[in-house]
């Protein structure tokens, strides 16, 4: 073993092998020794048309034919890579117009923040310079997308840049006794004013959020929150940076998180279900107002002077604009919307339980938090389940579950049908 594992404990994976694996079809995966997975996560919540799909394969394939590799630098660029930007302009929520390509969901925070500061600068508000994001978020892995994350395990022994928090809209799990969710999230956008009057205006340039929160646990937010924030930041002049890395194209029954809590945001990152995995690709949309300033500010410095050698590589972009038409043909709004009621019906009985404290779902994103009192924790049931053959992602107490959206009705009740046996068998 060569590798130096992400997110893994070295010393722990030194001596149990990580499972390997070899080939997948379907929301299927197979290991190296022929033990098949179903893979309830999607991957990391990314491969949304599973592991077989020929179409983005022969995309793919035709586009390293065609031309495997060139850039958009300097007077440069590439017919496929300028195609999706205007097929992303389209589906993008308004005023989402201009696109800057990179190859990971980090890389995609990390150029939002620059481009951030760049544009307050560009309009002469030099002192706006802070990002806000949430306890809990997780936005990346690259100093200044890590340093986003509210996550301790993303932070330690690294000396990261520490950001401006605020809290997150966990109603179950951070609700004061007796408050109602209207009150809790009142609460919370009150809390983002004062931290905002505290710091000073002129000092935040952006905000960034998940629509709704996914490696941080699934954290789905109670009706009014988004609303409320948008209404803060517009009265401070602070740009919302809406991560789109998990939600968009289809997440929670809607092409974008945007569109399901009516969230107008100024800059959206974009990665993961963009390729549906199968080559990596991330995009930051611009809004068209902003990008009149950038541009103008790039100008009066001669370039915008930023860029990545393979930021919207013509076969990532190839396999976009293809899971994108699949998107569009397979109504991927009415289908997650279908396969997300049948989730949360197969999610009701979890309810009962009297191990678990909460459930919650929205499309096909879907939690089920264990109550702490119950003894068991999510590495209980992770396990008992990876006997079973099924992969959740488990995030503390809670067992995450984000399928590919091709998943069958019956391929969700395999996989609840496995937690529930799973939960029991860990109690
Ligand atoms: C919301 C969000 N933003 C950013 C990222 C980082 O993306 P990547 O792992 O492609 O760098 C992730 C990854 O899970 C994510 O969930």
């Amino acid at each position: 073993m060569a590798q130096l594992y992400p997110f893994t404990d070295p010393r722990a994976a030194d001596q149990t092998p990580p499972i390997t694996i070899a080939s997948g079809d379907g929301c299927w995966v197979t290991d190296v020794h022929g033990t098949r997975y179903m893979d309830a996560v999607a991957g990391l919540w990314c491969t949304a048309l599973g592991w077989s799909n020929r179409e983005l394969i022969d995309a793919a394939q035709a586009q390293m034919q065609q031309l495997p590799y060139y850039h958009s630098f300097k007077g440069r660029s590439i017919d496929v890579t300028d195609q999706l930007a205007t097929k992303l302009a389209q589906i993008t929520p308004e005023g989402i117009e201009r696109f800057f390509f990179g190859c990971s969901g980090s890389e995609a925070v990390d150029i939002a923040v620059k481009i951030a500061r760049f544009y307050q600068n560009g309009r002469g508000k030099t002192d706006k310079k802070q990002i806000i994001s949430r306890h809990g978020a997780y936005h990346g892995s690259l100093t200044t997308s890590a340093g986003l994350t509210g996550l301790a395990y993303a932070h330690g022994g690294f000396d990261l840049p520490w950001p401006i928090r605020v809290g997150r809209p966990h109603y179950h799990g951070e609700a004061h006794s007796g408050e109602s969710e209207a009150q809790f999230t009142q609460r919370l956008v009150d809390e983002l004013e004062a931290t905002i009057t505290d710091h000073g205006t002129d000092t935040i340039a952006a905000m960034i959020g998940e629509p709704v929160m996914g490696a941080g646990g699934v954290i789905i937010p109670p009706a009014g929150y988004w609303a409320g924030v948008q209404e803060v930041l517009k009265a401070h002049d602070i740009l919302l940076i809406a991560d789109e890395v998990i939600c968009g194209f289809g997440r929670t029954g809607s092409w974008f998180g945007c569109n399901t809590y009516g969230i107008a945001p100024q800059m959206m990152t974009m990665a993961k279900q963009l390729t549906s995995a199968y080559a990596p690709l991330s995009a930051v949309g611009i809004h068209a107002d902003m990008y009149e300033v950038i541009a103008d500010f790039g100008h009066q410095h001669g370039t915008f002077g930023h860029g990545l050698t393979y930021g919207g590589h013509p076969v990532s972009c190839a396999v976009a604009l293809k899971a994108i038409e699949i998107y569009e043909r397979m109504d991927v709004e009415a289908t997650v919307q279908a396969r997300g009621a049948h989730l949360a019906k197969r999610l009701e009985r979890f309810k009962t339980m009297n191990s678990v404290g909460n459930v919650r779902s929205k499309g096909l994103i879907a939690a089920v938090e264990l109550d702490p009192a119950s003894g068991l924790t999510g590495a209980m049931v992770g396990a008992e389940a990876e006997k079973r053959g099924v992969f959740f992602r488990i995030i503390g107490d809670t067992i995450a579950m984000s399928p590919p959206l091709i998943v069958s009705d019956d391929e969700i009740d395999h996989f609840t049908d496995v937690l529930e046996d799973s939960i029991q068998a860990a109690g």
